[in-house]
């Protein structure tokens, strides 16, 4: 538990008054003292046992890597630390206060080549240059105009997030040359990122703590998981107060209450071109509703966090998904599609505000991405590298597709069948396969074949009741676009 009536900063009264101590034969009282002083001295990238709250809301102990430090505004100030807790997901990173660091067990400090790569305790380093591996980047020629023009043209500026591989492994970050040392601050970094949009140079430190720590967005109060690059008068609220309709954003609740009274939006810009029940999902250019779709991109950053986001949204159409009721449409999700993409992706980016995940919803935009799919006559897959929920949510929809349209014929089928009719990719069939053993090798030949357990939890999903995508509601054709429509300029 926490302690109480201790103070932020830790009494070092008795190491400093002892320097003879300091010597070989020095107590482990004093050596303990002396790796204190040395964690406060410089305790950014330094791992220690920290107090996290588990998920029955008790406190325990878990390892964890210091990643910033501030003052608190309680009186008198003290200091919290910014911790990652090793091995979770950096969604439950979190500022701690003093007292829930535990100094009684070995502290880790960073090696020095850690330090010097890192950066000392306020600067950020970036890593070294290296062409980004990331899908969905636009072409080549649209990079280079964007990075001309991002200098000084705000309008045209991407936001550009290291983020890590499949493998967990941290991707290289799109530089623009250098690879050596930083010579920006953190305070120039964020400062950086505000008024360029753009993140390309030092994503290192900066992207690893969440400013804000809450959202309002109609009936709901949600914590935040990442950063975001919100504008600076924004960017450390407590709260930010987000119109659920134009998701214009306030530091008060005053001032989004005021907006509230002028605001006529009541549904996503663009066209709706699906309706069924209390769902419907709109198309937005993001050419055409830059504002909308970039208040959209910075909701999103809240909560996604290994991908690189595009303040630039020219490139994209934004499938949003509401739900109504007698006060509007109200956003569950979205999902982003480049206009062209080059690799066959059918998602950029995917996700279900924080408020209605876990009811399905993420399910029901990737069915919609694929029905979208279906009608241009394609297969698509969504751009990697896949979150771990994202991951988790696509093997799910995956399994219950080609299980079902497995058991729903009678006939032998191959994959590439599966794949016209279900528009999932060769590949992601033969993964999904492989993941629930259904991919066996008989007489000389591979074959499908269902489990019983496969089959008995494809039942069960079936029994929960879910919604679906009904194909008949969807009212749309695909956009083409002209390749001046495709300059991004
Ligand atoms: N723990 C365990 N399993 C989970 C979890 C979780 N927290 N979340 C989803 N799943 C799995 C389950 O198998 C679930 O199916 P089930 O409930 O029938 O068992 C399945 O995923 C789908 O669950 P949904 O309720 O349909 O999905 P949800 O509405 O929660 O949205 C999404 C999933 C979009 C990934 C959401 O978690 C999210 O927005 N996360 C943050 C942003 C993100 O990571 N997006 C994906 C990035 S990858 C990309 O953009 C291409
Ligand atoms: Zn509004």
């Amino acid at each position: 538990m926490m302690s109480d009536g201790h103070s932020d900063q830790p009494n070092l009264a008795n190491a400093n008054d002892n320097p003879a101590n300091s010597t070989s034969t020095e107590s482990p009282d004093t050596t303990k003292a002396a790796q204190i002083q040395k964690f406060l001295a410089s305790p950014v990238h330094c791992k220690l046992f920290v107090q996290k709250l588990s998920n029955n809301q008790e406190y325990e102990y878990r390892k964890a890597e210091i990643l910033w430090v501030r003052q608190t505004r309680s009186n008198p100030p003290g200091l919290e630390y910014y911790v990652h807790y090793v091995e979770f997901n950096k969604r439950l990173d979190e500022w701690v206060p003093y007292a829930r660091l535990d100094f009684g067990r070995e502290i880790e400090f960073p090696k020095p080549d850690q330090k010097k790569s890192k950066g000392r305790d306020a600067t950020a380093t970036p890593p070294p240059a290296k062409q980004q591996q990331r899908a969905g980047t636009p072409s080549a020629g649209q990079k280079r105009k964007a990075a001309d023009e991002a200098a000084d043209d705000k309008e045209n500026a991407q936001v550009v997030l290291g983020g890590e591989d499949e493998d967990g492994e941290t991707m290289e970050v799109e530089g623009d040359g250098g690879g050596g040392e930083s010579t920006f601050s953190k305070e120039q970094e964020i400062e950086k990122l505000r008024t360029s949009g753009s993140m390309t140079q030092c994503v290192s430190e900066i992207a690893r703590v969440k400013n804000l720590n809450k959202i309002q967005m109609g009936k709901h109060e949600v914590e935040s998981w990442y950063f975001s690059p919100y504008p600076q008068e924004y960017a450390y609220c407590d709260m930010l107060y987000i119109c659920e309709f134009c998701l214009c954003y306030y530091a008060s609740h005053k001032q989004l209450a005021r907006h509230r009274t002028r605001c006529q939006l009541y549904h996503p810009p663009g066209n709706e071109i699906y309706r069924h029940e209390d769902i419907s999902f709109f198309e937005i250019d993001g050419r055409k509703q830059k504002t909308w779709c970039r208040n959209l991109c910075l909701l999103s950053k809240l909560f996604l966090d290994h991908k690189t986001l595009f303040y630039d949204v020219d490139p994209f159409l934004f499938y949003c998904m509401t739900v109504r009721d007698e006060l509007g449409y109200h956003l569950i999700g979205y999902f982003s599609k480049e206009k062209e993409s080059s690799e066959n992706y059918n998602v950029a980016c995917i996700l279900t505000l924080p408020q209605y995940q876990r009811h399905g919803y993420g399910k029901l935009l990737i069915a919609f991405s694929y029905e979208l799919s279906k009608v241009e006559g394609r297969t698509g897959s969504p751009e990697k590298p896949l979150s771990d929920l994202g991951l988790l949510s696509y093997r799910a929809y995956w399994q219950d597709t080609i299980v079902e349209y497995l058991l729903s014929t009678t006939e032998e089928v191959t994959i590439e069948e599966i794949s016209q009719k279900t528009s999932i990719t060769p590949q992601d069939i033969l993964h999904t396969l492989q993941n629930i053993g259904a991919l066996k090798y008989y007489r000389g030949q591979h074959i499908i074949c269902l489990g019983d357990k496969v089959i008995e939890q494809w039942e069960r999903n079936r029994k929960k009741k879910k919604r679906v995508i009904v194909s008949d509601k969807l009212d749309w054709k695909p956009l083409h676009f002209t390749p001046s429509q495709l300059r991004f300029l």
